[in-house]
């Protein structure tokens, strides 16, 4: 090729935004994410504490529930096994696939091709939207957590299990470092972190929520979108449950970072 056609070639990464690097990041992740601590949720004391939450703040009658980043399909399972008919939506086709596989011939759920910041849904179509660490990645949260107001009929609830993913706490900074000897001694844990955390720190850093999500940031966002009442849970039940089968390593981690649950109610 010429230089002057060489110059002239359409660069296919110039219409590669942050949000197709976020699909190709996750991606590239799907066949291994459940290997990572933390991601998939065993059955025993660890799923009865995540799914708590979802029984406590959905309620017991069968409800239409949108879960937004469904990923591989663990949270699904929480949602769907307390009889809630489940959409499960996520922007990559490889996570939909892992989730698909495992989920097969399950009549009350349906599985969602589609970005979560545009979903195309209809207004007020669903009774509860829920998602597991997806607000922290939003490319336009803002306009997002509009778009899940819309969503929601009146009297609707969005569910959110998020992190600040960016600053240790204070154990955290401690339970870090005492991880680090534990890699040093028998090495690393590559489902942890693996070979794209320099590619995951550099999405960080181009996210509005890059230098961390707390709960103090979304509420008065939340508020923002139209949300009325907002609760608040502990995650601590979670990592306490996680902690009785974790090995020393895993026990550590789920000290590292302060994590959330929100429930937003759209005033009904
Ligand atoms: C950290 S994983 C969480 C997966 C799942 N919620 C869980 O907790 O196991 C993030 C997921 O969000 C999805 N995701 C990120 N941004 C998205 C968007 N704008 N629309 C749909 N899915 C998105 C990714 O494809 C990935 O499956």
């Amino acid at each position: 090729m010429s230089e002057l056609a060489e110059r002239a070639r359409p660069d296919a990464r110039a219409n590669f935004d942050l949000k197709d690097e976020i699909r190709d990041y996750w991606s590239k992740r799907s066949e291994t994410f459940d290997l990572a601590f933390g991601h998939r949720i065993p059955h025993g004391p660890e799923f009865d504490a995540w799914q708590k939450p979802v029984r406590d703040f959905l309620g017991a009658k069968p409800l239409r529930v949108l879960e937004l980043a469904c990923g591989t399909g663990e949270v699904t399972r929480l949602i769907h096994d307390l009889g809630h008919d489940v959409t499960a939506l996520d922007f990559s086709e490889a996570m939909l696939a892992v989730a698909g596989k495992k989920h097969a011939g399950k009549p009350r759920l349906r599985f969602l091709l589609a970005d979560a910041e545009n979903t195309m849904e209809p207004d007020e179509r669903y009774d509860a939207i829920v998602c597991r660490h997806l607000v922290w990645t939003l490319t336009q949260p803002q306009a997002t957590l509009g778009e899940w107001f819309r969503l929601l009929k009146p009297g609707g609830k969005l569910l959110v299990f998020d992190g600040d993913w960016a600053k240790p706490t204070t154990v955290g900074r401690l339970a870090t470092w005492a991880i680090r000897q534990i890699d040093r001694v028998i090495g690393p844990d590559n489902h942890y972190d693996g070979a794209l955390s320099d590619r995951h720190a550099t999405i960080m850093q181009n996210l509005p929520f890059g230098e961390g999500l707390t709960a103090e940031t979304l509420l008065p966002m939340l508020k923002l979108a139209g949300f009325g009442t907002i609760e608040r849970t502990s995650h601590r039940p979670i990592a306490a449950a996680q902690r009785k089968t974790a090995n020393l390593r895993n026990c550590l981690r789920t000290f590292v970072y302060r994590r959330f649950i929100l429930c937003a109610h759209k005033p009904g």
